[in-house]
Parts: C-alpha cells; sequence; structure tokens
C-alpha cells in the first residue's frame, strides 16, 4: 500500500468507515458490561491504532475504545488499552490525543514484534484484539497466528478483524493473470517435469530472462496471498469459471471464517457496503470462544444495518418520514428460523437461535426477533420441545414432520 493512501487516509472518514466504527462502539458497549464482572482486568489492544483521530476531529479507533473504557475506569474497573502505530507521524499525534486516559498506551511498534507481550497480556487480563490494517497484505496470517497460538489456552480473547475481502481476490486475480502470462512457459514438459530447484534454471535455458522474473515475481505474490488466507483455498475460487465475482468474495470469506476457526469456536463475518452500492467493501470477522457472545456481535450487527437502512431512505426517497427500520417482518423471520431448523434432528433453543442469525444473515434478525419466531412456531407446531410460551435456551427442539415436509415458495 502506498504511503500516499497512508498519509490521506486521515483526511476524513469515508462513509463506510463510519460503519465500521459504529460497529465497534456498539459491540463494546455490551462487552464491557458484560466482561466486567469476570473480576478480571480488561485490555482492549488495537493493532493498527493509526494516529488517533481524523484531520475533521472526528474519533478514530483509539479514541472510541478509550472513551468507552474511561467508563469502566471512573467506576474502579482496572482496564489498559494499547495502541500500536508504527509511522512516526501517526504514533505523535496518537501519544498526543491519549494523554488525558491514564489507561492508555500509544506504542511506536510493530504489532507482530510484540507478540510475546501481548500473549502476557492475555494470560491475566479479559482481552479484544481490534486488527484493521490499511491493506489486506498486512492481514498477514502467518503472524497473526503467532498471536492466537500464544493466545489459544486463554478463553477470555476475542478479536475483530477488517478483512478486505474483495481487495484480496483483485490480488488473487492479478496473481492469476501473471501466471496466464507466462503458463505457455510453464505448461511446457520440459519445465513441468523439472525439479522444483531447476525450474528457474530451465525457465532461463528454454525461455529467457523476462520469464524467469515474472515466475518469481508470481511466486513471491501467491505465497504471500497464501500467507494472509492462512492456505491455498482461494486458488480454487479465483481459478473458478462459473461464480460471479461477489459469489467468489462470499466464499473467500466463509473459507476464512472456517480457517479461523481453528482458534476461536465462533467466527462469524458481518459485510459493510457504502450507502451507495449494495457491494461490500469489507467484512468485519468476529471471532470468541464464548458462543453466546455471537447475540452480542448480531445485535451490535443489526444496529449497524438498521442505521445505515435509516441513513439511505433519509437520503432518499423518505427523507424525515419514519420508516420503521428496526421491524423486520415476522414471516422473513419465521421463514429463515425454518430453514435453519428443517434439516436438524434437533438443538438446542440458543443453537437454533445462533444457526439462524450467523452465517451469511449476520445483521439481519436480532435475537429477540428470533426468539419471538421460535415461539410462534412452537406454537403453530413447526417445532416441538417446549411450550413457547417464555424462552428456554437449552429447551431440545425438533422439527416436527410438518415442518420436515415444507418447501419454501
Ligand atoms: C487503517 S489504519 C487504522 C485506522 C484506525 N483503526 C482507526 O479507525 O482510526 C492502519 C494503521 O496501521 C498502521 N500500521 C501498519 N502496519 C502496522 C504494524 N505492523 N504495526 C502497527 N501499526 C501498523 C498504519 O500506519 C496505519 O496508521
Amino acid at each position: 500500500m502506498g504511503s500516499k493512501y497512508r498519509n490521506s487516509f486521515f483526511d476524513a472518514k469515508r462513509e463506510w468507515s463510519k460503519y465500521k466504527d459504529a460497529v465497534l462502539d456498539y459491540y463494546l458497549v455490551p462487552y464491557l458490561q458484560k466482561v466486567k464482572d469476570l473480576r478480571k482486568p480488561i485490555c482492549v489492544v488495537d493493532m493498527f491504532a493509526g494516529r488517533g483521530e481524523f484531520l475533521t476531529g472526528e474519533p478514530g479507533s483509539p479514541l472510541i475504545i478509550a472513551k468507552r473504557l474511561k467508563e469502566l475506569a471512573d467506576d474502579g474497573h482496572e482496564v489498559k488499552l494499547l495502541c500500536y502505530e508504527n509511522w512516526d507521524p501517526f504514533f505523535l499525534h496518537l501519544k498526543d490525543v491519549l494523554k488525558p486516559y491514564p489507561f492508555a498506551q500509544a506504542i511506536p511498534q510493530d504489532c507482530f514484534s510484540d507478540v510475546e507481550s501481548i500473549a502476557q497480556t492475555a494470560s491475566t487480563h479479559t482481552m479484544l484484539l481490534y486488527i484493521d490494517p490499511l491493506d489486506v497484505v498486512q492481514l498477514n496470517l502467518r503472524k497473526l497466528k503467532l498471536v492466537f497460538d500464544k493466545v489459544r489456552q486463554n478463553s477470555s480473547v476475542e478479536a475483530l478483524i477488517v478483512f478486505m475481502a474483495r481487495a484480496f481476490m483483485r490480488q488473487a486475480a492479478l496473481a492469476r493473470s501473471m501466471e496466464m502470462k507466462i503458463a505457455e512457459a510453464l505448461n511446457d514438459p520440459l519445465i513441468e517435469q523439472a525439479e522444483a530447484d531447476d525450474k528457474a534454471m530451465w525457465l532461463d535455458v528454454l525461455y529467457g530472462d523476462e520469464t524467469v522474473e515474472q515466475h518469481a515475481r508470481s511466486q513471491k505474490h501467491q505465497t504471500l496471498l497464501t500467507e494472509i488466507a492462512g492456505g491455498t483455498y482461494w486458488q480454487a475460487i479465483v481459478q473458478d469459471q462459473t461464480s460471479s465475482w461477489n459469489e467468489k468474495c462470499l466464499r473467500l470469506v466463509d473459507e476464512y471464517r472456517k480457517k479461523l476457526g481453528e482458534w476461536f469456536k465462533l467466527v462469524e463475518a458481518l459485510a459493510v457496503s457504502p450507502d451507495t452500492s449494495p457491494i461490500p467493501k469489507y467484512w468485519i470477522v468476529f471471532m470468541s470462544r464464548y458462543k453466546p457472545a455471537l447475540d452480542l456481535f448480531n445485535r451490535a450487527a443489526c444496529d449497524m444495518v438498521r442505521t445505515q437502512y435509516e441513513n439511505i431512505q433519509s437520503n432518499t426517497l423518505f427523507a424525515g418520514v419514519d420508516v420503521g427500520a428496526d421491524v423486520v417482518p415476522s414471516q422473513q423471520v419465521d421463514r429463515a428460523v425454518k430453514r435453519a431448523a428443517q434439516p436438524l434432528t434437533s438443538c438446542e433453543w440458543q443453537e437454533l437461535r445462533w444457526r439462524t442469525c450467523g452465517g451469511r444473515n449476520i445483521g439481519m434478525f436480532t435475537d429477540s426477533e428470533i426468539n419471538q419466531s421460535i415461539k410462534r412456531l412452537l406454537k403453530d407446531r413447526w417445532l416441538s420441545g417446549a411450550s413457547g410460551d417464555r424462552i428456554e435456551n437449552k429447551a431440545i427442539l425438533t422439527p416436527t414432520p410438518k415442518l420436515k415436509g415444507w418447501t419454501e415458495r
């Protein structure tokens, strides 16, 4: 990523960045309320902190987090905020804006060079990692893995990652076109059958310098992409000729979530789009080892999605009219719950709720809307296992023959 982009990043907050910040802020409130009762000190690590605020005076993530932590600090809770920023001009400003928060520390270091110390802090604190790089290339899972491996045993670590799946796919498409350019040479049996170590030499002999250089560049690029993604699964996605670009991005996010599942029981991703287009700019990936945290993250996601919906409506057709965006039609929720329940033999009430609101549904239905729907489906005998008079998170619910035979119209 060019330094020009880095320099201009903090000129003014982009509209989609506002939604990203809103999710962070919405999530912090219930998260901090919950973890403060664990009676452990709390530490939030902003691994790519930036300058703390935008030139317009709007707060960046370090200030958003600091303000929320201050509410707990004022109540006597032990809190800590570690903000890593490795570009000096940004670090100096960050240090300045964090001065009013004695529990906050600006650290002028590459966050990955301090993995040991982050892991050490995680062993004594409840920790939230906020990971928001400028560019997908900085999101190297080989390096992030060092942090996740170190905190693997610690059950109270959660993370939010801003994952630029579209930027990744663009890089992947570039890697593919680099490969295509030298395809003829690479498919030459003499090259194909050469030992890996000898390939470059044979390429040079048979096809010349330029091909060797292109091959080396292409290999380097592919290695980097594999390190970011944590595997080679991205290659099959980029090569797929049958899927649309958007579907490819969604599949990449699904696979990335699976990969992160090696460290966290719960990995969900919320797409964030600008107001002017349904095409996501990036995904906020949420990771936790505590399944019920999904309700909190999903609520923050719903708040963001509904705020955006209201913004879009009030800027266009329905200016000044209350469009009631916070009400999703009950039939729509019922359909989603039925879809989630139909293939199951049985499962706990809360599990059915999580299955309904997770995956590609994140941010669509709140936990309470899904609970209401489950109650309705119990009353109407689509589900059995509870009366439907009240929420019973641990009740084992079973789809009835009526639901098993249901076909969606
Ligand atoms: C997208 S900006 C962060 C924006 C910030 N989260 C906000 O909302 O205000 C990413 C920042 O990370 C810094 N950075 C890049 N690589 C880093 C690294 N390895 N360690 C620490 N900081 C890094 C960049 O200089 C840049 O300021």
